[in-house]
């Protein structure tokens, strides 16, 4: 069942292929790796946080929007441009009913990745910018996710799995446009490379936000981060 992507197979669609492996599809992995540190407990958590806070503004925002903002923009107002054209094929056509629904559900999860990063930045990175990176330390964390019947925490799990999906099922369609992968054995290969990618990237954001369950920490938001190890001198 070797596919084909041949539609909108132009410049701006290679652009926004591109973008969903590098730099939005790396920034994702590291930034699960960094969130992991929630299991070894909140002083290195907010070590982390306190790295970022501590970088010259300029750099930091710098890096934000070339390496983050923009490309994630792009890829996610086009995606959401490629999916109103998107013919659902999901059912009555020709091809695998197993391949119907992972070419719908990229595009699903394209919809709940964009609602959720709209929530999550807001309430991260422009709440940090806003109020003080306090809002984004781990006791904060703990306290978001295990308030209101750990609602929070479901929908984080919900949008880390949507998240993971996407960028992994992503790179098998990746191979496929950019002509990686042609025959039929190297796109099966792939695909169940892709597939055990998801679960263990999806595993890695999971334990992410079951680390800021387990640990203690009578220790204050501020004066963690004050004390940590990148802001002691700024303090
Ligand atoms: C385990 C779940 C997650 C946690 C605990 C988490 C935590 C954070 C924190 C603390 C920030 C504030 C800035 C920073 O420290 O980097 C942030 C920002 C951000 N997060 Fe997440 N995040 C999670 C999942 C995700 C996922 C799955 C994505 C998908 C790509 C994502 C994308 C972003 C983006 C785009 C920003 C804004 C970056 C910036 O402007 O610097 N996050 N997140
Ligand atoms: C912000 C909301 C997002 C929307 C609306 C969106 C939408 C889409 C759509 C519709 C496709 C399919 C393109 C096609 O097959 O022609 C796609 C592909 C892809 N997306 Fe996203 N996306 C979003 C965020 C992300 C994020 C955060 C990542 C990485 C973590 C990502 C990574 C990818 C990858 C790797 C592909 C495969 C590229 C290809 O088809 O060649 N996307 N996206």
């Amino acid at each position: 069942m070797s596919l084909a992507i041949s539609k909108e197979n132009f410049f701006w669609h290679k652009v926004h292929s591109l973008t969903g492996i590098v730099p939005v599809g790396f920034y994702m992995v590291q930034h699960l790796t960094l969130n992991s540190f929630s299991l070894a407990g909140p002083e290195k958590f907010n070590a982390v946080i306190g790295f970022f806070a501590g970088m010259p503004k300029h750099v930091l925002l710098g890096m934000e929007v070339v390496l983050i903002w923009l490309p994630l923009l792009f890829h996610g107002v086009y995606g959401l441009f490629i999916t109103g054209r998107a013919q659902n094929n999901a059912f009555g056509t020709t091809y695998g009913w197993t391949e119907n629904k992972l070419y719908t559900l990229q595009r699903v999860t394209g919809i709940v990745v964009f609602l959720f990063l709209i929530y999550h930045v807001l309430t991260t990175t422009v709440n940090a910018k806003l109020n003080g990176e306090q809002v984004i330390l781990y006791s904060a964390w703990r306290d978001k996710l295990s308030g209101t019947g750990y609602l929070l925490l479901f929908v984080y799990m919900i949008g880390v799995a949507a998240c993971s999906f996407h960028l992994c099922h992503g790179t098998w369609n990746f191979c496929i446009r950019w002509g990686l992968t042609i025959g039929d054995a190297s796109q099966r290969a792939v695909h169940r490379f892709s597939m055990v990618l998801f679960v263990l990237v999806t595993l890695l954001g999971w334990l992410a936000l079951f680390g800021f369950l387990t640990g203690g920490g009578a220790e204050g938001p501020v004066q963690a981060l004050r004390s940590g190890p990148f802001l002691a001198s700024t303090a």
